[in-house]
């Protein structure tokens, strides 16, 4: 059963913290996305990132997305590091009357997939009007533990639920064709211009930093969903994005066959 006009949004924890200075909070970052979250009139899911809270302890102690036998103090180090974030999140959108529920990526996820159970809990609070909030977390496995990005928590998450949108939020304006981040954004983005694109991965990112963003946004696009990349400081740019407004950023067009299916089904 889909949610009619659902949109998820990533916080990136890029907007929301600073990410070249270990465990500080960007508050105009995360204030910006709140205030548009709170405007936006549409059933939303919100996810962040770990920026430099997650992000710091993962990569002091050697945690990645594959998972591996780690010094077990890195694991809670992050664990702890992420909710303290979230709390600053959380408490942040709650001031914008946001009516938020927290839950924890590891009690709804089976590996990289979210469960049947977590699924239906998040469509019950959807459909309650409550706004559920995750955020990237670390997982134990049969190999050791891993970390579920907030991107791949977005990708499971739209698989699932199939939204209308996903918005992923930078601290830049779009996709730049190279790192420099010189001249025009690319204001959509294909498969044929992604082939020339350049992306660096110079701050700390354990789970593939812009690149493998725009991989899970053409999965997304394939699957019929409209994937927008805009900077999370302009919060008139995110609440363009959430409504599904053309707005100054990166697009990835839901491809027509899969929006022509997905009518279909409405009828
Ligand atoms: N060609 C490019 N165009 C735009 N941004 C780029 C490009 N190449 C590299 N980047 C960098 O990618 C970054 C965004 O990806 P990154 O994974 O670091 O952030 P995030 O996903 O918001 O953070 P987190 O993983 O903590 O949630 C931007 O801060 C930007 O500097
Ligand atoms: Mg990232």
């Amino acid at each position: 059963l889909e949610i009619e006009n659902l949109v998820l949004i990533k916080m990136g924890g890029s907007v929301i913290t600073q990410k070249d200075k270990p465990l500080t909070a960007n508050l105009e970052g995360i204030d910006a996305i709140s205030a548009a979250i709170s405007k936006a009139g549409v059933p939303i899911v919100v996810v962040h990132g770990g920026g430099s809270y997650g992000h710091y302890f993962a990569s002091k102690y050697g945690l990645s997305t594959v998972p591996s036998l780690v010094n077990i103090a890195g694991v809670s180090k992050t664990r702890l590091a992420m909710m303290e974030l979230d709390l600053l999140v959380v408490q942040n959108l709650e001031k914008y009357s946001v009516p938020v529920y927290q839950i924890q990526a590891y009690d709804i996820f089976d590996d990289f997939r979210l469960s049947h159970s977590g699924r239906k809990r998040i469509s019950r609070l959807v459909n309650e009007n409550l706004v559920p909030i995750l955020y990237g977390d670390v997982m134990p496995s049969n190999n050791g533990f891993f970390v579920l990005s907030g991107d791949r928590i977005i990708e499971a998450l739209a698989l699932a639920l199939r939204p209308k949108r996903v918005v992923f939020t930078l601290d830049v304006d779009g996709v730049y064709p190279s790192p420099d981040k010189r001249g025009e954004i690319l204001h959509e983005l294909t498969r044929v211009s992604a082939k020339k694109l350049e992306i660096s991965n110079k701050s700390v990112d354990v789970t593939g930093g812009l690149a493998a963003k725009i991989r899970i946004g053409f999965k997304l696009s394939d699957y019929g969903v409209d994937v927008w990349f805009v900077n999370g400081l302009k919060p008139e740019r995110v609440l363009g994005a959430l409504k599904g407004e053309t707005t100054e950023g990166t697009v990835l067009r839901a491809s027509t066959r899969m929006q022509i299916a997905r009518a279909g089904q409405a009828i």
